[in-house]
């Protein structure tokens, strides 16, 4: 209606959304972030977690490659005014070993942290402020957009913003 700011309602989602649609949304996301704020992304093996957080540190003015910590457990990039830290727990044994990676000591007022399965480091992650769900649509995904803290929503609503 005129004269009225639509709010937007959450959590949102995103139907079937092909390869190339999340690259866009990723893009789109990495417009409006701002730092520090940590992303928990959730979803079985295979989902899009790994497509997305290449798509948004790529779109963020990472040149080099990015490659799926699934392994070393821990990427870091560090790009101008942005310091990104992407966990993958998928092989981690106990939260523990977290403490071990020392990731409260990496972060500070620019970390973007941004953690595939984060129910596997217990209480020893920071809390999220957003969480997305990927889940497979036939060749395509389904996505849920969740905010759970005042900067969580307003990235969701400046995303909603931007691709209405
Ligand atoms: N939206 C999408 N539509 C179709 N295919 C996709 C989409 N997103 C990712 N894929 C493809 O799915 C495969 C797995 O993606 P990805 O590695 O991002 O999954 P993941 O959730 O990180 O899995 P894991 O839990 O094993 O780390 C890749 O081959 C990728 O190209
Ligand atoms: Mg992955």
């Amino acid at each position: 209606m005129a004269g009225e700011t639509p709010t937007a309602e959450f959590p949102f989602r995103k139907k079937r959304y092909d390869e190339a649609a999340m690259t866009a949304l990723a893009a789109a996301l990495a417009g409006v972030i701002e730092v520090p704020l940590v992303i928990y992304l959730h979803g079985d093996l295979g989902a899009g977690k790994t497509t997305l957080t290449r798509a948004l540190i790529q779109a963020l003015g990472h040149a080099g490659r990015v490659k799926s910590p699934t392994y070393g457990l821990l990427e870091h990039y560090d790009i101008p005014g942005i310091s990104v830290l992407h966990l993958d727990l998928y092989r981690i044994g106990d939260p523990g070993e977290l403490e071990f990676l020392g990731i409260e000591d990496l972060i500070d007022r620019n970390t973007l942290l941004l953690v595939e399965w984060p129910e596997r480091g217990g209480d020893q992650l920071p809390a999220a402020d957003l969480t997305i769900h990927f889940e497979h649509a036939g060749e395509a995904r389904d996505l849920t957009w969740r905010p759970h803290t005042p900067p969580g929503e307003s990235t969701c609503q400046a995303l909603v913003d931007l691709m209405q």
